[in-house]
């Protein structure tokens, strides 16, 4: 007979001093006699096992519609506009909207933005090469994923610098401040809602080759996104899509300073671009963990989770799980460790719609990187961003590199 989870006797989280990226371990002492801890707002899992079955059960809902209640932000204004996402649709709701914009984020559309995101991380590289150092996190980080949304959507160059302010201005959402914030966050939406409503007129009577196009053009069974719908979608890429390039690209930077061996060879064999990012994410994924609550009792591993309970999920722990990795602890850009996947794209229904972009990006970006800064070496400490609610990176990451490529 199942059990409440209440009911049973289990251990509480507890959080390594320091942070996570200081080691490029985990943040959290995990113990080996059990697969399930109590976390800040509910429980934890973090083997692989449990990561992808919670992950794939549709009864469990995400919780990032839930972030402003578990933040503790009351305000009506604010909950009443951040309305329905693809984040946190469920059910029929999230079917139809995946289905309708899943063709426009195929590997496809992200492989014809390639030479666009060489010519991005080039013309960044230029700026840093004959000096020999950077601040990698401000230098090439920061800027890189903004033109190539842009790019995707169709807006032009001359808005880059208002769409690199929007973002940062809408990804408050995550800060742990978040509640100080609630002004400009609403007024950045609106300002984002009516230059995208624009550029929906615009396409709508002068389609071109780009997202927005596609997206107006989705249709399936004479269904198609209505303007809410498109604006909507234009915030969830804007929203899932610049912070965590920016710094998965971090993460990577840092991790092959500390491993100069790995950083040459993928200089030298360029053809292990697409091993080196899924190894990368797997060792030091930039999104860390997910969550999930209960939309009915769930009955899991003969335990009882009422409706409404929260579940943390480990991505980054679930990357190390030695069931599933061989050798997980070394990191090896040549080796294929498992036949399962690496999760910090997360899984089940909603997996990245963004992943074939994310990885085209770092695909082109770390080869190039290799080959223009040999020698890489970390140059004083880095800066970490806080913990906030599950995306990591560098604030500040001054490296030094061999002049002149
Ligand atoms: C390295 C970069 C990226 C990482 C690590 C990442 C990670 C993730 C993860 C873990 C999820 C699932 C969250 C959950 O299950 O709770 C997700 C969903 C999503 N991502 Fe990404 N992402 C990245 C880049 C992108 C890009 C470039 C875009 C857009 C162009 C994007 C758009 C989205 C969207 C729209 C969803 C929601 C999908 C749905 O709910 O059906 N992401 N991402």
């Amino acid at each position: 007979m199942a059990t409440p989870v209440h009911e049973l006797d289990i251990p509480t989280m507890v959080f390594n001093e320091g942070n996570v990226a200081q080691r490029f371990g985990s943040d959290v002492v995990l113990p080996s006699d059990t697969w399930i801890v109590k976390s800040l707002f509910g429980y934890a899992v973090w083997h692989y096992d449990d990561v992808t079955s919670v992950l794939r059960d549709k009864r469990w809902h995400s919780a990032a519609g839930r972030i402003p209640e578990i933040m503790g932000i009351t305000d009506e204004r604010f909950l009443q506009r951040q309305g329905i996402s693809i984040l946190s649709a469920e059910g029929d709701t999230h079917l139809r909207l995946r289905r309708l914009v899943a063709p426009a984020f195929s590997p496809r559309q992200a492989d014809r933005l390639r030479p666009f995101m060489r010519e991005v991380i080039n013309g960044l590289v230029d700026t840093v090469a004959a000096a020999g150092k950077a601040d990698v996190a401000v230098d090439l980080c920061e800027p890189y994923p903004i033109p190539i949304i842009c790019e995707l959507l169709g807006a032009p160059k001359s808005d880059w610098q208002l769409f690199s302010r929007w973002a940062n201005d809408i990804l408050e959402i995550f800060s742990l401040d978040v509640a100080s914030k609630l002004d400009l966050i609403m007024r950045t939406q609106d300002e984002l809602d009516a230059y995208t409503r624009d550029l929906i007129e615009q396409r709508r009577s002068k389609p071109a080759d780009d997202l927005l196009t596609d997206l107006i053009a989705a249709e399936e069974a004479g269904d198609k996104l209505s303007n809410d719908e498109l604006v909507m979608m234009v915030n969830a890429v804007i929203v899932g899509g610049t912070d965590t390039t920016r710094n998965q690209l971090g993460c990577a930077l840092g991790l092959f300073a500390e491993h100069p061996d790995q950083w040459a060879l993928l200089a030298e064999r360029p053809e292990l671009a697409q091993r080196a990012v899924e190894e990368t994410m797997r060792y030091f994924g930039a999104v860390r963990g997910t969550a999930r609550f209960a939309s009915v009792d769930i009955e899991y591993r003969d335990v009882v989770f009422p409706a409404g309970t929260f579940v943390s999920v480990g991505l980054a722990e679930a990357n190390r799980d030695t069931a599933v990795f061989d050798e997980p602890m070394v990191f090896d850009i040549t080796a294929q460790k498992s036949e399962q996947p690496q999760l910090t794209f997360g899984s089940g229904i909603h997996y990245c719609l963004g992943q074939a972009l994310a990885r085209a990006e770092l695909q082109e970006a770390l080869p190039l990187l290799a080959r223009r800064m040999p020698n890489l070496r970390l140059d004083g400490p880095t800066e970490w961003k806080p913990d906030g609610v599950g995306i990591f990176g560098p604030a500040h990451m001054p490296v030094t590199f061999d002049a002149g490529h």
